[in-house]
């Protein structure tokens, strides 16, 4: 193990990941800078802010002579050229680089159970925003860049000193595509709330709070996959929902996902968290837990946010909150034409 690691420098640090890192380090006693525009997201008390563009060249040559780092934690990469400029810029002037990747990177995300040794994405370190291409499911331009973007640092930084953290689904405060708030908010209103699939299916949902801390803990390189054990239920998170909300709304299971999907209903995003795929929840994260990593309750997760959200609590206004949920009125006709279905085919 190396020296415990003091100086940082995150690139970001205002909005969800990144912030929490700077919060969680402010606290822990490192000297934490953020590098960011100063367009969106709020600066964390007791930071010290590094005004620039990660895509200026300019002003990647003014961060990297405003310091030196232990480490540089990178939660706001995703295009790899860009990455590498920024990579060969802060190299001389930083001990190790932590790059917040994703498991989007995998070929096999969602479809196969997945392990640090399961096969990457394949995308250059100098490619630009547009390569690679969506699959439904399947690959993302998302993963192919970030794949691009770990390959860019790892080029630049060498493996020793590079550190790559493959999250898969984060909540927490602060979250900003809104997953958990989305459920949140719909358990408040109550009535029939349909529930997909089974309670008893795994989730590995892992709080920000608790990547943020492996984040900080880690002084080596390496590759983690950083998920929660997958001990805990759909039923386990939506029931902790509910009790937080003081719910008097009714979980209805819909069980017979064939039939769910054939509703036409789009799995992650109009029924947030629920995905079919058997790969969607088996991330293994034995490594990590190896290293470190540990991870609350999701019912410690769902509180705090709902703590958050009743305190007024806003995440960033991001184009991807957008994409989320399902009408009440669909919701209706959904429950409507599952209970008639079930009469036909069950008898109930
Ligand atoms: N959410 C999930 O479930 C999940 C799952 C797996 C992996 N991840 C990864 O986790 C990370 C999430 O991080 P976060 O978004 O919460 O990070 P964050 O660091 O809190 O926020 C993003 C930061 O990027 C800065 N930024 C944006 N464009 C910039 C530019 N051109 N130059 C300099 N700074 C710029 C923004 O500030 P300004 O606008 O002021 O510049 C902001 O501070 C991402 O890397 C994501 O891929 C997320």
């Amino acid at each position: 193990m190396g020296d415990v690691t003091r100086t940082i420098l995150i690139l970001g640090g205002s909005w969800f990941l990144g912030r929490t890192i700077a919060e969680s380090a402010v606290a822990q006693g490192f000297e934490v800078s953020t590098f960011r525009r100063g367009v969106s997201g709020v600066d964390v008390d007791g930071v010290t802010t590094l005004r620039g563009d990660r895509t200026n060249p300019d002003d990647l040559v003014r961060l990297a002579s405003s310091g030196t780092w232990d480490a540089v934690i990178d939660t706001s990469s995703y295009i790899p050229r860009e990455t590498l400029q920024l990579a060969r810029a802060l190299e001389p002037v930083t001990a190790r680089y932590v790059l917040v990747s994703t498991v989007s990177v995998y070929e096999g995300w969602p479809l196969d159970p997945l392990t640090e040794s399961s096969t990457v994405l394949d995308c250059p370190p100098d490619a630009g925003p547009d390569f690679g291409y969506d699959g439904d499911p399947g690959p993302s331009k998302y993963g192919f860049g970030k794949a691009g973007c770990e390959n860019a640092v790892t080029a630049v930084f060498g493996s020793e000193r590079t550190t790559i953290l493959r999250p898969g689904v984060i909540l927490g405060p602060n979250e900003y595509v809104g997953r958990l708030e989305w459920w949140l908010r719909r358990m408040q209103r109550g009535g029939r709330i349909l529930a997909p699939g089974s309670p008893s299916r795994f989730v590995q949902p892992i709080d920000v709070r608790d990547v943020a801390s492996f984040a900080l803990s880690l002084d080596r390189g390496g590759i983690w996959n950083v998920a929660s054990s997958g001990r805990e239920t759909m039923g386990d998170m939506l029931g902790a929902c509910r009790v937080i909300t003081g719910s008097g709304g009714a979980l209805e299971w819909i069980t017979d996902e064939e039939w769910l999907a054939s509703q036409r209903i789009t799995q992650w995003t109009e029924l947030p968290l629920w995905r079919t795929y058997k790969g969607a929840w088996a991330v293994d994260s034995t490594a990590a837990r190896a290293a470190g990593l540990t991870c609350r309750p999701v019912a410690e997760t769902v509180a705090d946010t709902w703590a958050w959200l009743s305190d007024g609590g806003a995440a960033i206004d991001h184009e991807r909150a957008g994409e989320l949920g399902i009408s009440p009125e669909r919701e209706r006709a959904v429950l409507e034409s599952w209970d008639a279905y079930q009469l036909d085919h069950c008898g109930a």
